[in-house]
């Protein structure tokens, strides 16, 4: 099972739930007069929302939904940067149990063409205009192919099914949330941007890809991917014009073709 028991080396208030409606609403609701970092956890959601609105299935037992609010962040930090590093830190704590694990800009972490967590953080202001994010992270962990909606089976995947036998999930959370506070402090100080968007780089599915970028209602369309750009975003060749420029995330959708 996934009951967690947490001893992390540094102090990190944890709100663990059972069942909530999404993490993101727990976190949302505490930003008012929450000053310090604080995780909210469920072991399941009964309305997770992804990317785009779409829904986030959070099966009880079978998934670990995480919303990590960040008060008091700082309005010049890009969003689309702290996706990418967010991605890079969950890709160091996983690497050790996955020998095939990739990113597909911006949000998703795929381990044998199935996607195992997706990430999508949220800049927002509290009643005295100060800015806080809501980093929110789902990760499916022992899902079966039949525990997805029939039209997810063909791309969905879980921990348990990369990595084929159950691992210590107590101990792979614990590094994982440290890892990750880890990451965004020193964002927040402003080091090491470069070496997690190295790891980006490294582990991107999409670098040298021919791929299709959807944009709002816009046509799709084709654009050879070159470079995860040092803001966070995607840099990408448009196929038919030839012209270079830089995509961010909360305006496209990537399609493999
Ligand atoms: C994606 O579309 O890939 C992002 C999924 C993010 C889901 C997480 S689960 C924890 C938090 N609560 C939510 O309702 N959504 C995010």
């Amino acid at each position: 099972g996934i009951e967690a028991h947490f001893s992390p080396d540094f102090s990190l208030p944890i709100q663990l739930e059972e069942v909530t409606d999404s993490t993101n609403t727990l976190a949302r609701q505490a930003a008012n007069h929450v000053q310090e970092a604080t995780a909210f956890m469920a072991y399941s959601q009964r309305a997770g929302v992804g990317r785009l609105n779409r829904p986030w299935q959070s099966p009880m037992g079978k998934s670990l939904s995480l919303s990590l609010l960040l008060p008091d962040f700082p309005k010049d930090l890009p969003v689309y940067l702290l996706s990418q590093i967010t991605a890079a830190s969950l890709c160091q704590s996983l690497d050790p149990y996955l020998d095939n694990l990739g990113i597909k800009w911006p949000n998703d972490l795929i381990a044998n063409q199935r996607k195992i967590a997706g990430i999508l953080p949220i800049f927002d202001q509290d009643e005295t205009g100060r800015s806080y994010v809501i980093l929110g992270i789902g990760l499916n962990l022992f899902q079966d192919l039949e525990d997805f909606p029939k039209d997810l089976q063909d791309k969905a995947g879980s921990l348990k099914m990369a990595v084929g036998f159950e691992i210590d999930i107590d101990q792979l959370l614990a590094k994982l949330i440290e890892d990750l506070v880890r990451a965004i402090q020193a964002f927040k100080d402003r080091q090491d941007g470069q070496a997690f968007l190295a790891i980006c780089r490294e582990k991107s599915l999409l670098i040298g890809k021919e791929v299709l970028s959807y944009e709002g209602d816009k046509p799709a369309r084709q654009v050879k991917v070159l470079d995860i750009a040092s803001n966070g975003g995607l840099k990408v060749k448009d196929l038919k014009s030839g012209q270079e420029e830089v995509l961010l995330s909360s305006e496209i959708s990537i399609r493999t073709q």
